[in-house]
C-alpha cells in the first residue's frame, strides 16, 4: 500500500505546492529525463535523512543537488574549472552530473562526509518548474538519488516509483507523474576536480562529447578515493538473475535488439531498434519480468559505443550474483 500522494496532472499550482512540502521537509518524487528521483530539500538534514531509510541506503553515499540553473553551481561548489563551464553551458539541462570541490553550503549529510558535491540540471519540464518554484521559496537544490530501493533498478515512471518505494513514504510525501523517461539511463557523472575530465559512471553524455566540447582528453586516471554506489558491482539488478549474451531457453526471459529472433518459449521483454531506444526500455523490461515471475532473464547487450557502453555497464552490474 502506498502511503505518500501520487499526483498525475502537475499544473503550475501542484508545483508550488510540491515546493512548499519540500520546505516543510517532506519527500517529494519527480521525473527527470533520465530516471525518476526521490528529493528532498539538500539543506534539510532531516529530510535528507529519510531519503536514506526510504531507500535503505548506506549513509556514506553521496547524493546528487538538482539545481534549477548554471547559476546555482557557486552556491553549492568552489574551483571551478573552465572546462567544467564549457560542460555546463553545452549540456545543461541535460544527463550530466558534474562533481566539484564543495563550499560550505554542501554538508556532510549530503555529500556522505566526502569534501565534492555533485550537481545536476535536469531536462524535464516538470522537473525544471519544480526548482524553479523551489529557487522562489529560497531552496537553492533538491538532493535526490534515482527513486528506487538501495541496489535495484532506476524507475522510469511514476508508477515503477510508487511500487518501488510507496510503501516507505508517509502521508506528507508526494510522486510527480511526468510520463516516461525519455533517455531512461541514469546521468553521465563527470569528475571536475582534476586538470581534466573524468568519467565516473557511463550515461548518454559520452566521451567524445565531452572531448569535443572541453578540447581535452578524458583523464583515464582511476586512482580516486571518490565513492559512486553506483559504481559498486552488484547495482541496477531486478529480482531475476540476468544472463548477459547467451540465447534464453524456454520459460526464459529475452532482451535483445530487434533484429535477433526470440528462441522457441522464451518470452521476450524488449525488442529495441535503436541504442536509444534500448536504452528507453531496459529498465521496464527487466521490472516486467519481475512483475512476471521470471527467475532468469538473457539480454543480448547492444554493440559499439556512445550510450551503448552505458547500457553495458549497467547491465554488467545487473548481472553480478547477490
Ligand atoms: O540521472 C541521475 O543521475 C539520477 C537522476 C534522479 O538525477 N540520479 C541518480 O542518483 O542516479 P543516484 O544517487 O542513484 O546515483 C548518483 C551517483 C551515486 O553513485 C553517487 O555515489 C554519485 O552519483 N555521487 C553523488 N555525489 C557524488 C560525489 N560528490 N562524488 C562522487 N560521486 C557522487
Ligand atoms: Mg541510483
Amino acid at each position: 500500500m502506498s502511503q505518500g500522494q501520487f499526483l498525475s496532472n502537475c499544473a503550475a499550482d501542484t508545483l508550488s505546492n510540491a515546493a512548499e512540502s519540500l520546505k516543510n521537509g517532506a519527500l517529494v518524487a519527480f521525473p527527470t529525463e533520465t530516471v525518476y528521483g526521490l528529493g528532498a530539500d539538500a539543506s534539510n538534514e532531516k529530510a535528507v535523512a529519510r531519503i536514506y531509510q526510504v531507500k535503505g541506503r548506506p549513509q556514506d553515499h553521496p547524493l546528487i543537488l538538482h539545481i534549477a540553473t548554471m547559476n546555482e553551481i557557486t552556491y553549492w561548489a568552489q574551483n571551478i574549472s573552465d572546462y567544467a563551464i564549457a560542460l555546463a553551458r553545452s549540456f545543461w539541462p541535460g544527463p550530466m552530473t558534474l562533481i566539484f570541490k564543495r563550499s560550505d553550503a554542501a554538508k556532510d549529510f549530503v555529500t556522505g562526509g566526502q569534501d565534492t558535491v555533485g550537481l545536476r540540471v535536469p531536462d524535464h519540464s516538470l522537473a525544471l518548474g519544480l526548482l524553479q518554484e523551489c529557487k522562489k521559496i529560497g531552496l537553492h537544490a533538491i538532493a535526490a538519488p534515482s527513486a528506487n530501493r538501495f541496489g535495484h533498478v532506476s524507475p522510469t515512471t511514476a508508477v515503477a516509483v510508487q511500487e518501488e518505494i510507496g510503501a516507505y513514504l508517509s502521508a506528507e510525501d508526494l510522486i510527480l507523474d511526468g510520463g516516461a523517461a525519455q533517455v531512461g539511463l541514469e546521468s553521465t557523472i563527470i569528475d571536475c576536480t582534476g586538470d581534466a575530465p573524468r568519467i565516473l559512471r557511463p550515461g548518454a553524455i559520452t566521451q567524445v562529447m565531452i572531448e569535443e566540447t572541453t578540447g581535452l582528453k578524458v583523464s583515464e586516471n582511476n586512482n580516486s578515493d571518490i565513492r559512486v554506489s553506483g559504481s559498486l558491482e552488484k547495482h541496477y539488478a531486478p529480482n531475476a538473475q540476468i544472463f548477459l549474451d547467451v540465447q534464453a531457453s524456454e520459460g526464459q526471459g529475452f532482451i535483445a535488439p530487434s533484429n535477433v529472433a526470440t528462441p522457441p518459449g522464451a518470452i521476450r521483454l524488449a525488442s529495441p531498434q535503436t541504442t536509444d531506444e534500448y536504452a528507453r526500455v531496459l529498465y521496464s523490461a527487466l521490472r516486467e519480468g519481475d512483475a512476471q515471475g521470471l527467475k532468469t532473464i538473457a539480454v543480448i547487450q547492444p554493440t559499439g559505443d556512445g550510450l551503448a557502453i552505458a547500457i553495458r555497464d549497467r547491465l554488467m552490474r545487473a548481472s553480478k550474483g547477490r
